[in-house]
């Protein structure tokens, strides 16, 4: 394995400035060390959403691709030093008092013009007022969350801790070689070599309606067939089980790829009888999994918990416990 990029365990996960439903914070280093690969190509992400895995991996070179343009306008606009801690902290100072006045009258002044003119900073600005990083556009494009009030939304504390996930985004992309475009996944895939790797995070099946974010099953067996003729290594994630009932789509993968799985502990209330758990897969083509995590159960464990404890306040009442270990087929 000597000098390769993966498989890795990342201490210090970079959070980045754009939340979004299915982001993988909490799995980007179940990915990195399950993953075997070298790192001698690119790393292409189709599906990126908030950027996390990427942000995380750190591949000197990659293609990062989504169908929704305002991710990838803003990671642009970062990119190219438009946009950067200090503009988003002036904007944010502004507009975040301008809504504590105006509640939520101003919120949806704010929308319309966002949908009106696309702007990065108003995108950056509605994704940080709403829950958990909410992002719902209707079948014109236009964003489409409610207003959810929280009082001082956009408090200091706040304001700074999204200017520096800006400038920690903005200092890795000084170093590497990556370049960011809104394309559907097939187009992306396409552009794989023989030394990429594909990592794909596919909307959930069924789940939502949403302008950018619509999955069908349809969509997701054309994508299951189509990963197995990559000239390159590839990893998807998708989720295996919960409480009432397996992922049949998995089925699709059994026979060609390598499953990994990572058992993963929630709250979904206060109380200990609340906790749900739901087990996460990472469907890997043979060759380019990280065989040494199979059976070493313990030392991932303790890793782990170590780990929870240096992540957001929020889920630290999330209890975690991962399992590795191989499918038997
Ligand atoms: C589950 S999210 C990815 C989450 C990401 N891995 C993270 O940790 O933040 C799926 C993403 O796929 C994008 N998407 C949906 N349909 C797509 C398509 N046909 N082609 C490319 N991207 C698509 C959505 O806009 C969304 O950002």
């Amino acid at each position: 394995m000597g000098n390769s990029l993966l498989p890795k365990h990342i201490k210090h996960i970079t959070v980045p400035p754009v939340k979004c439903q299915g982001i993988k914070t909490k799995l980007v280093n179940f990915i990195a060390s399950s993953i075997s690969w070298e790192g001698k190509g690119k790393w292409i992400e189709p599906f990126l959403g908030s950027g996390v895995t990427a942000f995380n991996i750190l591949a000197p070179k990659a293609l990062l691709a989504d169908t929704n343009p305002h991710i990838i306008n803003l990671y642009r606009q970062i990119q190219k030093r438009e946009i950067d801690r200090n503009t988003v902290k002036e904007f944010l100072e502004f507009h975040g008092a301008k809504l504590e006045k105006g509640d939520g009258d101003y919120y949806y002044e704010i929308r319309e013009q966002f949908n009106r003119t696309k702007d990065p900073l108003l995108f950056l600005f509605l994704n940080r007022a709403s829950f958990n990083g909410l992002m719902r556009f209707n079948a014109n494009g236009n964003f489409n969350v409610p207003y959810n009030h929280k009082p001082n939304r956009f408090s200091k504390a706040y304001i700074s801790k999204i200017c520096n996930q800006v400038s920690t985004l903005q200092n890795i992309l000084m170093c590497v070689d990556w370049e960011f475009i809104t394309a559907p996944w097939e187009h992306t895939i396409a552009q794989a070599n023989a030394n990429d790797f594909v990592y794909l995070d596919p909307p959930y099946i069924g789940r939502s309606s949403d302008y950018y974010n619509s999955w069908s099953y349809e969509d997701a067996l054309k994508l299951s067939t189509q990963i197995h003729s990559l000239p390159c290594g590839y990893a998807m994630s998708m989720w295996l089980k919960n409480k009432f009932r397996t992922n049949e789509y998995i089925d699709n993968f059994r026979t060609k790829d390598e499953i990994l799985t990572f058992n993963h502990f929630y709250h979904i209330g206060a109380s200990e009888t609340l906790r749900n758990s739901i087990v996460e897969a990472l469907i890997i083509k043979p060759g380019y999994s990280n065989k040494q995590n199979f059976g070493n159960v313990k030392l991932y464990l303790q890793e782990e918990i170590a780990l929870d404890n240096m992540w957001d306040k929020k889920s630290q009442n999330d209890l975690y416990s991962h399992r590795l270990h191989r499918f038997h087929r």
